[in-house]
């Protein structure tokens, strides 16, 4: 038996991130197990100190814990403090290091396999929950112009505009004030809106020229805005399959000091979903 490793969420029966670490496993020739492991809220913190003393010396966290997740651990990096939330736990001794990995894992998959440049960008976020609070802090790093920021709950933008703490960047606005706020270059859906309900009401304007549009989801839950992008003349419309494998790279570079080539998992589970969609 080599190695343990896990994801921890509810639900997870569904997760992609046990077949993509076997992949890099196999790649770089390691020895590991990875399940996914579900766990309710009230279960978390009791199903994580039970994996540790099995020997567990890693974990990735989805949704809903990512939080939770972060005040488990003894230390975390700057990175996962400024967003609030964990996505990768590493074992050193007894304890747990937190690290996020979901916003470099972003801004790898739209600069290294996309090849766009993100700098510059008047960039608008939708969502102020786990998965905007996770991205925000790496597109400022990225060298983006603007990120507006608007949520159904106001007071969720401003207290992330307030922890981003950079605001001749960063700005906040209603929902209502959508139709009035300009065009951006790029627009990310960070709502959970395609997997809980049916998606969100946009005006075309925010659209500006070879606009690029990203769902953090992906599959059939990104499938409602990507759509919105395509009727508003986004150039690039992107869901979040390559954030998810980016992000998946980085933790296991975290774990295991090599960083895998995403490439071929990309294109596997690429190729996976179009055959899925066009079954369908
Ligand atoms: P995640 O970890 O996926 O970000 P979350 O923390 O529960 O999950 O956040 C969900 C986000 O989607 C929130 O920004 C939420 O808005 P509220 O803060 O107002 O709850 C947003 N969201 C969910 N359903 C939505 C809907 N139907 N319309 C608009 N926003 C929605």
């Amino acid at each position: 038996m080599g190695a343990r490793y896990a994801v921890f969420g509810h639900p997870v029966a569904h997760s992609l991130s046990p077949r993509i670490h076997a992949e890099f496993a196999r790649q770089v020739g390691i020895a590991m197990e990875y399940v996914a492991i579900d766990a309710t809220a009230e279960d978390f913190a009791a199903a994580i100190s039970s994996f540790a003393a099995v020997g567990g010396l890693g974990a990735n966290v989805t949704l809903p814990h990512k939080e939770r997740a972060l005040a488990l651990c003894a230390h975390a990096s700057e990175r996962a403090r400024r967003a609030g939330a964990a996505n990768t736990l590493i074992r050193e001794g007894n304890e747990w290091i937190g690290d996020n990995t979901d916003g470099i894992g972003l801004v790898h998959d739209l600069t290294e396999r996309r090849r766009l440049d993100l700098r510059g960008r008047r960039v608008l976020l939708l969502g102020a929950g786990g998965a905007a609070r996770g991205v925000a802090p790496a597109l400022l790093d990225a060298g983006i112009a603007e990120l507006w920021i608007v949520n159904r709950t106001a007071d969720k933008a401003d207290a992330l505009s307030d922890a981003l703490g950079e605001p001749d960047r960063v700005h906040t606005r209603y929902p209502a004030d959508l139709p009035d706020i300009g065009a951006f270059d790029m627009i990310i859906n960070a709502t959970s809106a395609g997997r809980d309900s049916g998606g969100l009401a946009l005006p075309f304007s925010l659209a500006g020229t070879r606009c690029l549009a990203v769902d953090l989801s992906y599959g059939e839950a990104a499938i409602s805005f990507l759509a919105w992008a395509g009727a508003a003349g986004c150039e690039h419309r992107f869901d979040g399959l390559g954030m998810l494998v980016e992000q998946a790279a980085e933790s296991f570079a975290r774990w295991h000091g090599q960083r895998p080539d995403t490439d071929p998992v990309f294109a596997m589970l690429s190729a996976k979903a179009d055959a899925l969609q066009t079954a369908d």
